[in-house]
């Protein structure tokens, strides 16, 4: 078999991987020959197969993830690929934001993404190929009325992709990014059941749909395979032509 077009025998972990996207990429792993393990605060409804493991985990509380390098180190010894992908929000005003909601906001988007990057990067230098990659929005590069902090947020992941493609390209570690815009998942649905706004969100989308947790895991696993071998820094819009539309 081809391997530059899989993931045979890598070892993965998705956060926020029961749900959406992340669901999505963690299926798409595993039928490319990937082992993941999952997280999140809540049980999965159901396990995929015995290539998934799940850990219960809070990724908005910073010192928890300690726990999951310690499963990484003892079940594999190494990690091929790490995909930050959980991800909320609480759409307001910016001047009616309390403290508490920012905290929330930045520490499961932003910081969780950080810190993990950063605890997994003994482990990356370990692999022959170690590959980073940030789930991003389209509100990390347009104002798209989701409120300002999770646009900081995500316009903040595109740029660390960057700093940490261009520090750790030296321990062969990639590091990119997708920024999608409207996903069919539980966290859309919750502004999609809004029928003026969903025809809004369809008007100004060129492809008139909204995107399946498929397109965004297809594009992710393909950043992680050995064909995209020299793509590092980058952030690829998963849109259906949002942010190229101009009139
Ligand atoms: N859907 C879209 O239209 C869209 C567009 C652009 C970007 N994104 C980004 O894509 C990523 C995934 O979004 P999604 O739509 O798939 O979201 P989702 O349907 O709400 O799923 C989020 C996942 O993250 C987990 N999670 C949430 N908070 C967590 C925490 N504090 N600790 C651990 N796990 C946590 C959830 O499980 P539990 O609730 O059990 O913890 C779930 O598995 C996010 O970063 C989002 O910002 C989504």
């Amino acid at each position: 078999m081809n391997n530059r077009w899989n993931l045979s025998n890598k070892k993965a972990l998705i956060t926020g991987g029961t749900k959406g996207i992340g669901s999505a990429i963690a299926k798409e792993f595993i039928e490319l020959g990937a082992s993941v393990i999952i997280v999140s605060r809540n049980e999965p409804k159901e396990l995929l197969n015995d290539k998934a493991h799940f850990i219960k985990t809070d990724l908005s509380k910073i010192k928890k993830p300690e726990r999951l390098i310690t499963k990484i180190k003892q079940d594999w010894g190494y990690l091929d690929i790490l995909v930050n992908n959980v991800g909320m929000n609480i759409r307001k005003k910016t001047d009616e934001y309390s403290k508490e909601e920012y905290d929330k906001i930045i520490n499961t988007n932003l910081l969780s993404a950080f810190e993990l990057s950063r605890l997994c990067y003994p482990l990356l230098k370990k692999s022959t190929q170690g590959n980073i990659i940030n789930i991003s929005s389209v509100a990390g590069q347009k104002h798209i009325r989701t409120g300002s902090i999770y646009g900081m947020t995500k316009a903040a992941m595109i740029q660390l992709t960057k700093n940490l493609a261009a520090e750790w390209a030296e321990d062969r570690i990639r590091v990119n990014a997708v920024a999608p815009w409207y996903i069919k998942t539980p966290l859309a649905e919750s502004v999609l059941k809004n029928k003026e706004y969903y025809d809004e969100v369809i008007n100004r989308t060129p492809m008139k749909k909204i995107g399946d947790p498929k397109d965004v895991a297809a594009a992710v696993a393909f950043l992680c395979m050995p064909a995209a071998a020299y793509i590092t820094g980058q952030c690829i819009s998963i849109d259906g032509g949002f942010t190229i539309y101009g009139f």
